[in-house]
């Protein structure tokens, strides 16, 4: 939203100078670094209106400009220097320290720096009546689709077992399928999931889904709910995760569902680690039911140094790169997400707290 040049002349006019220059104003106390409005007896009594800004993933500066151009109303504040907490109506978050949210009483919306919400909700303060929003694909659906289809394609076409030959300096053919009989599953369909299975099946492969609720996605076969699961599973040969992290799919990667997999089938996991029960999959890959698993994401990231998956010979291991935000289609996301909430319009990608996506 931009400013007409009376309404920010008006703007400017209000302004006393930043907190810094003030003798001892609340939000100097507090480390505000925007401006703010002295009421009648003198005091910083009038609230300005903030956002708050929390990631250790992101670097805050350019939405800073980018937010100084946009809505210049908005103090863009960068935690911990939260200043007054009480003009706090907005968070731009990948992720902040528990509790946080829950100390802000005026925050209206809670606009989230990715896809996934797992990082904020696992917050047991978290502001239930506060409304969320997640970013819908912003660039995501390209690389994550690019990475499983690569990822996909290596299992299907053998290249692990052809660059251990190419070690040993061995000349031999290995039988190949056609991927009209390659069964892949992609669990969860969401703004992800549904642009990797399309394209899947534009590949030719037999495609399968699995989602919570019911599903009709051209070229795929879908299966939904724990109904649905046992078939899903026991017909994917190469099963892609990417299901939102929430309390029903935490760990729904472990023995049991292993099981259910073809023998020598092979897992993609970009979604969450919170989804696998490790230990499962290390035993899993060292009995031979499962053939390989490629995994963007884990329990603790960074992965540590001493962690078995590094050095597993059946396991390739990326640092949570699957797909990152473009920072351009993100910020218009965002921004458009403000605008909408700042006219009293519905923006898109609300995540609803009570189903954690
Ligand atoms: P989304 O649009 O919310 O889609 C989620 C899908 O999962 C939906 O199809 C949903 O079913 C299904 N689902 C949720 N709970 C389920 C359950 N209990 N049983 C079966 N299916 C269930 O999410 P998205 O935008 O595609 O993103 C998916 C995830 O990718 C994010 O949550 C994030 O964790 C991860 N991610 C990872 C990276 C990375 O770099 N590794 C980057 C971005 C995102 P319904 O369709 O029935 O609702
Ligand atoms: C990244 O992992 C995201 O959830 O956007």
């Amino acid at each position: 939203m931009r400013l007409s040049d009376e309404s920010q002349q008006f703007f400017m006019a209000t302004r006393v100078g930043p907190p810094s220059e003030s003798a001892g104003g609340a939000a100097d106390a507090a480390g505000g670094s925007g401006p703010y409005r002295q009421g009648e007896d003198g005091e910083a009594s009038m609230r300005t209106k903030a956002i708050l800004f929390g990631s250790d993933f992101d670097a805050p500066l350019p939405f800073r400009e980018v937010f100084a151009r946009e809505f210049p109303e908005l103090d863009f504040r960068i935690w911990p220097d939260a200043g007054r907490v009480e003009d706090i109506e907005y968070a731009l978050i990948w992720k902040i320290d528990d509790g946080v949210l829950r100390t802000l009483p005026n925050l209206r919306a809670i606009l989230a720096l990715g896809a996934g919400v797992d990082q904020i909700l696992k917050d047991p303060a978290f502001p239930a009546h506060v409304v969320l929003y997640r970013l819908l694909d912003a660039g995501l659906a390209a690389q994550m689709s690019e990475y499983a289809i690569h990822a996909v394609l290596d299992v299907h076409r053998r290249m692990a077992e052809y660059r251990a030959q190419q070690r040993r300096r061995e000349w031999r053919r290995l039988d190949a399928v056609h991927p009209s009989e390659r069964t892949v599953g992609v669990m969860g369909l969401g703004v992800l999931g549904a642009d990797l299975a399309r394209k899947l099946s534009v590949l030719g492969f037999r495609t399968i889904g699995w989602s919570r609720t019911p599903k009709s996605l051209d070229g795929v076969g879908c299966f939904y709910g724990e109904g649905g699961m046992a078939e899903f599973l026991g017909r994917s040969e190469i099963t892609v995760v990417l299901l939102p992290l929430t309390p029903e799919t935490q760990g729904i990667i472990n023995s049991k569902t292993l099981r259910q997999l073809p023998r020598g089938a092979a897992i993609v996991n970009i979604a969450r680690g919170g989804h696998v029960v490790e230990a499962d999959l290390l035993a899993a890959l060292d009995s031979g039911h499962l053939s390989r698993a490629v995994l963007d994401v884990f329990h603790d990231e960074p992965l540590a140094d001493d962690h078995p998956f590094w050095t597993h010979p059946r396991v390739v291991v990326t640092p949570h790169i699957a797909a990152q935000p473009i920072a351009e289609l993100a910020m218009q996301q965002i921004l458009e997400t403000l605008r909408r909430l700042e006219a009293g319009e519905t923006p898109m990608g609300r995540v609803d707290p009570a189903i954690g996506y």
